[in-house]
């Protein structure tokens, strides 16, 4: 595997910062990993401090959009271990989304390695608090100058991190779309691109307009079947049993879905991956079945639901989502070595930082 090249200039300025309530995505940390893709493969790894990059104005994820991307969180352990939470998923997924968009594969073990390099570097930056984590974003993007429909021949893979304060899990309402839709059969849902966040972005102010936190997505053919949640995937409890929609294409594999999934039934649950209509729910609902649903996902790890706006109905949950309570505190324990990872989720990162 080729070398990763480093240059490390540590500011010291997380010592005036209080990690424990810094807000996701608005203070950075100071360096960065990048990687070029020319000429048929990646070149150059490095770790160098984090600057502004330029860009070309015809860089073709400017116009044509190949740009995709991933979260994931670092935490610390016993003995101050720097830890990742299933980082091997996020390396397929990031690989499942360049090839729906045309874009070249990273190697996972490259992937994996320019992780665990970066976070060791970084490691002051982790908060410790209880549910804070530095969120990690890797992502590529197409920077090959040219104007014209065709896969770009130039492209960056970059990650970068930002420390994370505590998501309260207050319960969300959402709302539930039936003019708009995010996915459809054969589109991009299930990749992790930008543009279908894009595409998000105004139906959720108009939903928060309305007053909910966020859309619940529905299928494209008949605004009926539940998709997911904007950044989450999402479970119901009817009459004792989970059920969680399937993977279809137009959902996103998310990680902390399929780690829900485990833990649910590791903790007895039945849950079942199947499409859920709304009507379905609306029936739990009157006749006082629907028990709880929360939405799962990396930034706000399990996030009660209070209440589905649907059409003129407002479906109100009768619980905080005391199961999702339950999961998502051992999630955390998992996440933070309080409890044993007998899933074998947590990889361990070498924080010893080469001289
Ligand atoms: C659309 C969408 N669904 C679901 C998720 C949850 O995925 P994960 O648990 O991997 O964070 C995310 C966040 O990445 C998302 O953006």
């Amino acid at each position: 595997m080729m070398q990763i090249k480093e240059t490390i200039k540590p500011s010291g300025r997380e010592q005036n910062i209080d990690l424990n309530t810094s807000v996701m995505g608005t203070v950075f940390t100071d360096h960065m990993f990048i990687c070029d893709y020319e000429n048929g493969q990646w070149n150059n790894p490095r770790i160098e401090p984090l600057e502004l990059i330029a860009t070309h104005p015809a860089a073709m994820a400017l116009h044509y959009g190949q740009a995709i991307f991933e979260g994931l969180k670092a935490t610390l352990g016993k003995d101050d271990t720097p830890l990742l939470f299933r980082p091997d998923q996020n390396a397929k997924r990031l690989n499942f989304s360049a090839d729906r968009m045309g874009m070249p594969a990273f190697p996972e073990a490259m992937f994996l390695e320019a992780l665990k390099r970066f976070v060791a570097i970084e490691k002051n930056w982790i908060p410790t608090a209880e549910g804070t984590a530095l969120y990690l974003r890797p992502f590529m993007y197409a920077d090959e100058a040219f104007i014209g429909m065709r896969a770009a021949t130039k492209y960056k893979f970059i990650i970068f991190a930002s420390p994370s304060g505590p998501f309260f899990s207050k319960p969300i309402k959402l709302w539930a779309e039936t003019q708009y839709i995010r996915a459809a059969n054969g589109g991009t849902g299930e990749a992790k691109a930008a543009g279908n966040y894009a595409a998000a972005i105004r139906p959720t102010e108009m939903a928060k307009a309305k007053g909910y936190d966020q859309v619940l997505w529905l299928d494209a053919r008949d605004f009926e079947y539940v998709q997911e949640v904007g950044t989450m995937n999402i479970f119901f409890k009817i009459a004792g049993k989970f059920i969680t929609p399937n993977l279809n294409g137009s959902v996103l594999n998310g990680v902390t879905r399929l780690s829900v999934i485990d833990l649910l039934r590791d903790k007895g649950f039945e849950v079942t991956e199947r499409p859920i209509s709304m009507k379905e729910i609306v029936e739990a609902f009157e006749n006082g079945t629907l028990e709880e649903a929360f939405g799962a996902g990396t930034a706000v790890s399990i996030a009660p639901v209070e209440e589905i706006g649907y059409k003129d109905m407002k479906i109100k949950f009768p619980a905080e989502a005391p199961v999702g309570k339950d999961i998502k505190a051992t999630m955390d324990a998992i996440k933070t070595q309080k409890i044993e990872d007998k899933f074998g989720w947590i990889v361990e990162v070498d924080s010893a930082v080469k001289a």
